[in-house]
């Protein structure tokens, strides 16, 4: 109310003092204007007068001139007129004013004496009259003057007139805005304030959801305080949930990993260490939209699975640079803070020329080691100059890391994937003292397939460097070891699952990546699956019965081609689904200057149109091809509406798509078809698991998972998530770190 009282006190202030101005503006104006109007009209008069009465003054003739001012004595506004002679003494006066002309009239001596017409307002009677005077010459001496009196109250009422209208519209226009400042502030301040507050209040409280409060417009005054607000009270509400988690287990006396446990464990085990990651791919990137720059998380699992782990565990994280607007977001370092909206560690990005992408990442890593790894029938490609670029890159990044840890005792640094092969060499050549881990995301090859690499050893060398080597299956680490038994002189513990060469020793161990289940809840407020199924369609523009999804970084791997043409077989066996089902793939292109991703992308958009054209009924469609670098918030919606979510891929280190449909599934529904070539199906066995080679069988899987009954669909979702729930990434990197953490490299040299 304070607020509202000081409004309109300010606004009435300011329209007096705009009123007040106008009208002392407007009264000058119309008193100059009416002066001059009655002066005008008094000359004339004087000039006609002044003919007539020359020669009675000329002559004397007092009788004629007491005649004259008489004639002219009080007509309208004319209250009449006197006749002086050449000293200013009255020669004769209209009678009604003799009483108050007196000799010597200041105006009229003043005309005697110029010789010149000369006019004034003066007070007469105490009414306000305009007292022309004209000197009557003869041979060009003064003998007298002519005085015209002329009543000029009439300005005063005119002038005062002005001001009490003016008062009257500043009364009105008072009252208006006074009316319209306190609809405008209750409506649009107070009333959005109240609910506003109200609404905290039911989110502090738990009764109200974190999300944008209903009744408030978008786009008000109001929508940045609500976005902070929501985002503070999603972190709240992400604590309790964490700090009752920790009760439960503590009361349950249950060793499930939580970001709050990993947290302690951390300060605990490494007394707080800083953690150094180091990757190829950035867990954010900075792309302008117009001529706003924002931050995008992109696709793949290494960010998804890591970013949690850093949010809590803070430290470095060194990735390349790839965003067009990356450079603009740096200090002088090469440094940011992020998450952008919640900065919990620090990002350091290395700067790669054309040349050097070129030959690192789309030649040697991705037309190179990755199609070695994966055995999908694509043939690998090595390329001298890539091999070169590799090499000189995993050295950019080695100086890059090197300096990071300059002034760090022993520090713990974790390297990610198949880009950086060499970079634990590397490092360890110049900071034995530093505790190094290599993670492999993808899978690792048996010895025959791994041997046609032109630079086997030298990849093999590269990784040795670490002490210790990740997969994410055991399969992987058995195909290590196999690798180097194969190919260096080396001393092999199988009991330890050890690599010793050269007085130094690595461990191998699988450590199965997951996602952070237990965030999952609170990231974004849950709305009613049927609602979101709903508004899926509605944007689709057609309905079904049924909704099946793939989510993908559009890659030969994944098994894109192999799943449509199972879904085509589907339709051909299962024909009552014509219409009742729709499979929607979520596509995000990647590394799309490689040929061999290029082309896949037109061969699955002309798979898609071939099956929708085959199958396709009105506005409905069985398949629906959506490609682009979705959000996080896009894919959970189309998680939590579907009936199925269908993970073909040909070969594939874990799949975290598999994980987090099923972590998205808090409602306990859902069916997971998943690829027998996913790391992932061999936890989560209660997958339907699939040969997505298999056309038939795939057809019969989406089939099983259609028709499958209620029951049985909630137990097998039920003992998913168990898994996921206990085998999330907070456990990944607690077993990784403390693997490193308690290697003493005393024994390694
Ligand atoms: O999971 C394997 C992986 O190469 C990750 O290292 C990477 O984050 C993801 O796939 C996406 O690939 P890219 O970084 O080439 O876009």
């Amino acid at each position: 109310m304070k607020i509202s009282i000081r409004l309109v006190v300010s606004l009435i202030i300011t329209v007096a003092a705009v009123v007040v101005s106008f009208s002392f503006y407007s009264v000058i104006r119309e008193k100059e204007r009416l002066v001059n109007d009655l002066e005008r009209r008094t000359v004339v008069l004087a000039e006609s007068l002044k003919e007539t009465s020359a020669p009675l003054v000329k002559a004397n003739s007092a009788a004629r001139l007491n005649r004259l001012v008489k004639i002219f004595g009080d007509r309208e506004r004319l209250k009449g007129v006197a006749v002086f002679d050449a000293r200013g003494g009255v020669i004769s006066v209209t009678p009604s004013l003799a009483p108050a002309v007196s000799n010597q009239i200041p105006v009229v001596v003043d005309s005697l004496t110029d010789k010149t017409p000369s006019g004034e307002l003066m007070r007469i009677d105490g009414k306000k009259v305009y007292v022309f005077s004209m000197p009557i010459l003869s041979d060009d001496q003064p003998i007298g003057a002519l005085a015209l009196f002329q009543d000029a109250s009439y300005i005063d009422a005119r002038l005062a007139e002005i001001w009490r209208y003016n008062l009257i519209r500043f009364l009105a226009l008072s009252v208006f805005i006074v009316a319209v400042t306190l609809i405008v502030v209750r409506w649009s301040v107070e009333g959005p304030i109240a609910l506003v507050a109200r609404w905290i209040r039911d989110v502090r409280t738990g009764k109200g959801k974190p999300h944008y409060p209903a009744g408030i417009p978008k786009g008000t005054m109001l929508e940045p305080l609500i976005s902070e607000v929501t985002f503070m009270a999603k972190s709240l509400a992400m604590a309790r949930a964490r700090a009752e988690e920790e009760a439960r287990l503590r009361f349950r006396a249950e060793s499930l990993w939580t970001a709050q446990r990993l947290k302690e464990y951390m300060l605990r085990e490494l007394g707080g260490k800083k953690l150094f990651l180091v990757s190829n791919r950035e867990p954010y990137m900075h792309t302008r939209e117009g001529r706003a720059v924002k931050a995008i998380m992109p696709a793949g699992g290494l960010v998804t699975a890591l970013d949690p782990v850093m949010r809590i565990c803070d430290g470095v994280w060194i990735a390349s640079g790839s965003g067009e607007a990356d450079r603009e977001t740096v200090d002088a370092d090469d440094k940011l803070r992020v998450p952008p909206e919640e900065p919990a560690y620090t990002l350091k990005r290395v700067w790669l020329t054309k040349e050097e992408e070129d030959g690192y990442y789309y030649g040697f890593s991705n037309e190179g080691i990755w199609p070695l790894c994966h055995i999908t029938h694509t043939r690998p490609t090595f390329r001298l100059e890539d091999w070169v670029k590799y090499q000189e890159v995993n050295e950019k990044f080695a100086e890059a890391v090197l300096k990071e840890i300059e002034s760090e005792e022993s520090p713990l640094v974790l390297i990610q994937d198949y880009h950086l092969a060499l970079l634990p060499y590397l490092i360890k050549q110049k900071r034995p003292d530093a505790k190094v881990a290599i993670f492999w995301h993808i899978p690792w090859p048996n010895p025959e397939a791994y041997g046609i690499c032109p630079w086997r050893q030298e990849i093999l060398l590269g990784m040795l460097g670490a002490d210790l080597i990740g997969f994410h299956i055991q399969i992987h680490c058995n195909n290590f070891l196999d690798t180097v038994d194969r190919f260096l002189e080396s001393k092999i513990d199988w009991e330890q699952f050890m690599v010793v060469r050269g007085g130094h020793a690595t461990l191998v161990r699988p450590y199965p990546i997951s996602v952070a289940f237990e965030n999952q809840r609170e990231s974004a407020p849950r709305q009613d699956r049927r609602e979101i199924r709903e508004n899926i369609f509605k944007e689709m523009g057609f309905q079904a019965e049924f909704l099946g999804v793939g989510v993908d970084r559009i890659d030969y791997t994944k098994g894109i081609p192999e799943r449509f043409r199972a879904i085509e077989r589907f339709f051909e066996k299962y024909p009552q689904f014509i219409e009742k089902f729709t499979f929607v793939e979520l596509g995000a292109p990647s590394r799309t200057h490689i040929k061999r991703y290029h082309d896949l992308i037109s061969e699955v958009e002309e798979l898609a149109d071939r099956i929708n054209w085959r199958f396709q009924a009105g506005s409905w469609k069985p398949i629906v091809f959506l490609k682009a670098q979705h959000s996080h918030r896009t894919i959970e919606r189309f998680y939590m509406a579907s009936d199925v979510c269908i993970v073909s891929s040909l070969h594939d280190g874990m799949n975290l798509v598999a994980k987090e449909f099923v972590a998205a599934r808090d409602d306990g529904d859902g069916v997971l078809v998943l690829s027998q070539f996913a790391g992932a199906s061999r936890e989560l066995v209660d997958a339907l698991i699939i040969n997505p080679y298999d056309v038939e069988a795939t057809a019969d899987a989406t089939y099983s998972a259609l028709a499958m009954d209620r029951n049985d669909r909630a137990d097998r979702m039920r003992r998913m998530r168990a898994v996921i729930r206990e085998n999330n990434i907070y456990r990944w990197a607690g077993n990784l770190v403390t693997d490193l953490g308690r290697l003493r490299l005393s024994d390694n040299v």
